[in-house]
């Protein structure tokens, strides 16, 4: 199977894990399940929990468990764009070929089903107490995943990231720059590796070594991400492009330029690979991701 088809079934995968944990329409409640439906129903690539369900089997996991953790990767992932592309953050109009949920629903629903999406992966991923794992696995996994969203995580990244704009400083250095990638997109892709990693039973040295991979992974993804923002379309993206230079941010691209920057990301996948064959298992799957990702055109 070709790496296209078997991504597309994972994504499948996904997709279901994703509508049995949304809930639905109900008449007479307002907009806010409808704006939250809209934000993650959109698209979108689904790489986190791809990845995440990917290393739990690759551990040797296969129960349900991973299920409410998969979903909740995804929620606090498109809370992280919801608000992201607001106004008052970057105020960008368009995100996985759609209107950003802001624009649809204004902002304050924006706002509120941002809040509202990230409410809902916590209750989603607290579900997955009802499972029987050994040990102490499920409580290990979610305060994973709940402190690499917050301050030392993506939140904390994004908090340091507005300050990068037209009204901050500018003049990042290469160290600040990566410092900030490190948490407001290395983190989620850490998490995915790791709680995946803690739920089917890795050792202690296996989930540092996820959490190495991840953050080298996290940090090509942002960087490609900077270069994409200056080298695709907005038919290619969904989003728009030149959305760092709007905002008068620091980037890769701004700091090198294009191929430089292109280097550094390349760079940094190879070590991740060199660090994933390092894994016991078939780590097939994943190495053909994260090549796949490194050379992405969206
Ligand atoms: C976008 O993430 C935000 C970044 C961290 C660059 P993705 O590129 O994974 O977005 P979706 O989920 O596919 O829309
Ligand atoms: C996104 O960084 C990181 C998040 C945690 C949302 P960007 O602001 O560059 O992401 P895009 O380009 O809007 O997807
Ligand atoms: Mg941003
Ligand atoms: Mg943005
Ligand atoms: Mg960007």
């Amino acid at each position: 199977m070709t790496l296209k088809t078997e991504l597309e079934k994972r994504k499948q995968e996904v997709e279901e894990i994703l509508q049995f944990y949304l809930p639905e329409v109900n008449s007479g409640r307002g907009s806010l399940i409808p704006a939250v439906r809209y934000s993650v129903l959109a698209g979108g690539k689904r790489l986190r929990p791809v990845i995440m369900i990917e290393s739990y089997r690759m551990f040797g996991g296969s129960s349900d468990v991973i299920r409410p953790f998969a979903a909740a990767m995804e929620m606090i992932h498109t809370h992280s764009l919801v608000h992201d592309d607001l106004p008052a953050v970057d105020n960008d109009d368009f995100r996985r070929g759609k209107k950003t949920t802001h624009a649809v629903y204004g902002e304050a629903v924006g706002l509120l089903a941002g809040d509202a999406l990230l409410n809902l992966a916590y209750e989603t991923m607290i579900q997955a107490f009802r499972y029987n794992e050994e040990g102490d696995r499920i409580y290990r996994a979610a305060a994973i995943l709940a402190s690499k969203s917050g301050f030392s995580g993506m939140l904390g990244g994004q908090g340091l990231d507005v300050e990068n704009e037209k009204n901050g400083r500018q003049n990042y250095s290469e160290e600040e720059l990566l410092y900030i990638y490190e948490q407001k997109t290395a983190a989620l892709l850490e998490a995915a590796m790791m709680v995946g990693a803690v739920l089917g039973g890795a050792a202690r040295e296996q989930i540092s070594l996820c959490e190495q991979i991840g953050s080298k992974i996290g940090l090509a993804f942002q960087i490609r991400d900077d270069i994409l923002d200056v080298t695709s379309t907005q038919e290619e993206l969904g989003k728009p492009v030149f959305s760092d230079a709007k905002n008068e941010k620091t980037t890769f691209v701004t700091l090198y330029n294009v191929d430089q920057a292109s280097a550094i990301a390349d760079r940094l996948t190879d070590e991740a690979l060199e660090k994933l064959r390092e894994l016991p298992g078939d780590t097939g799957f994943l190495e053909a991701l994260f090549r796949e990702m490194a050379g992405r055109k969206s």
